[in-house]
């Protein structure tokens, strides 16, 4: 019979359904047992999508089954307690002192107004009263500097922490302004992604209410793994109003829920077009998809974002529109998104 390590180095080979990361390294082995001719292999499960659990179970079977003088396979799930559910993921997910609450922007594709969303959301929480951090966690996209007017590295304190710049109230990082455009070519995947986590918790935050988090677009590996080590209070999944991109709020709102995170909802961006001479709103998308999908995801819709001119000049001329202009109907609305996102944020477990 093979020894407890080799079945775990067995099990590396098995992948979770639909991602190209290993069930060992999602940490869902819990133990495993050779007695009695019979190998038992207990796994936690986060998800509770019976379909991905079949789909693990099986091939956990067929993977040990193939090792030599394996009579029997048992495989035994244990379902994280429904009223914590982080523990699942706990192993892994760190919280980062003094910060109450971190939550992540996320988007099926790049261009659909992610980083707009963030750095707007970011504000108008601010202008709620919360204290407030941003996170700019796309390196090969960093859009957000140019949005908050920040391009220089941070200072380090004498540890050697990373002191985030301060504009519009806000706190704010990100790991591009510590590289260059050829070191981020060579840091390809899992290790942009590994180091990018560890640099999150090397920033001195201070006291804040609120971490807001801007994910690289997309909703594989890289994204999966940032939600998966830092302790998220929910996710907002942005779209756009068009068909392809509604289908990966399905997606992003899945992504979320394989690591238990709560949606806090989807913002449809870019829904209609707001004139600026007449004040009329022209339809370009048939709009209303996001709430639709929302309501069939069962997640919350947080709002609707006009294409308004002065969004994209805001954050083109790094000033953004929540910060420059507060009265704005489109301030207003991410004044709305901003309670929505509080309210369940504060009410989440
Ligand atoms: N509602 C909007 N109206 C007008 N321009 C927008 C709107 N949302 C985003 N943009 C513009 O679209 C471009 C892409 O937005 P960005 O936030 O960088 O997207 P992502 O982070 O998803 O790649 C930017 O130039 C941005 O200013
Ligand atoms: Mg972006």
């Amino acid at each position: 019979m093979p020894s407890p390590n080799e079945i775990l180095s067995e099990l590396k080979k098995v992948k979770y359904p639909g991602f190209s990361r290993d069930i060992v390294s999602f940490g869902m082995i819990k133990d495993i047992e050779v007695a009695h001719s019979r190998v038992t292999v207990m796994l936690t499960v986060a998800s509770a999508k019976p379909e991905v659990i079949q789909k693990i179970v099986a091939d956990v079977k067929t993977a040990v089954s193939a090792m030599r003088d394996v009579p029997a396979v048992e495989v035994r799930i244990e379902q994280p307690p429904a009223a914590a559910p982080r523990a699942a993921t706990g192993a892994t997910q760190r919280e980062i002192p003094a910060v109450k609450h971190i939550i992540a922007v996320a988007s099926g594709k790049g261009g659909v107004g992610k980083s707009t969303v963030a750095v707007n959301l970011a504000l108008a929480l601010r202008g709620r009263g919360w204290r407030i951090g941003l996170m700019d966690a796309d390196v090969y996209g960093p859009s957000v500097a140019m949005m908050m007017g920040v391009d220089k590295p941070p200072a380090l304190t004498a540890e050697r922490r990373i002191v985030p710049l301060q504009r519009f109230g806000i706190g704010y990082v990100s790991m591009a302004l510590f590289i260059n455009d050829e070191t981020a070519v060579i840091w390809r995947g899992p290790m942009v992604t590994k180091l990018e986590t560890e640099f999150l918790f090397n920033v001195e935050w201070g006291e804040l209410d609120c971490l807001v988090l801007d994910l690289p677009p997309g909703t594989g590996d890289a994204q999966l793994t940032i939600t998966q080590r830092v302790a998220l209070a929910g996710g907002v999944v942005v779209t756009t109003p068009q068909d392809l991109a509604l289908l990966d709020v399905k997606r992003g709102v899945e992504m979320f829920r394989e690591v238990n995170v709560p949606v806090l909802g989807v913002v449809e961006n870019m829904s209609y077009y707001l004139c600026r001479k007449c004040g009329h709103r022209h339809e370009i998308f048939s709009h209303g998809g996001g709430a639709r999908y929302a309501s069939e995801l069962g997640v919350p819709f947080l709002g609707e974002l006009p294409i308004v001119r002065e969004l994209r000049e805001g954050g083109d001329r790094s000033n953004p529109l929540v910060a420059s202009n507060p009265h704005h109907p489109v301030s207003v609305a991410f004044e709305a998104i901003a309670t929505r996102v509080m309210q369940q944020v504060e009410c989440a477990p």
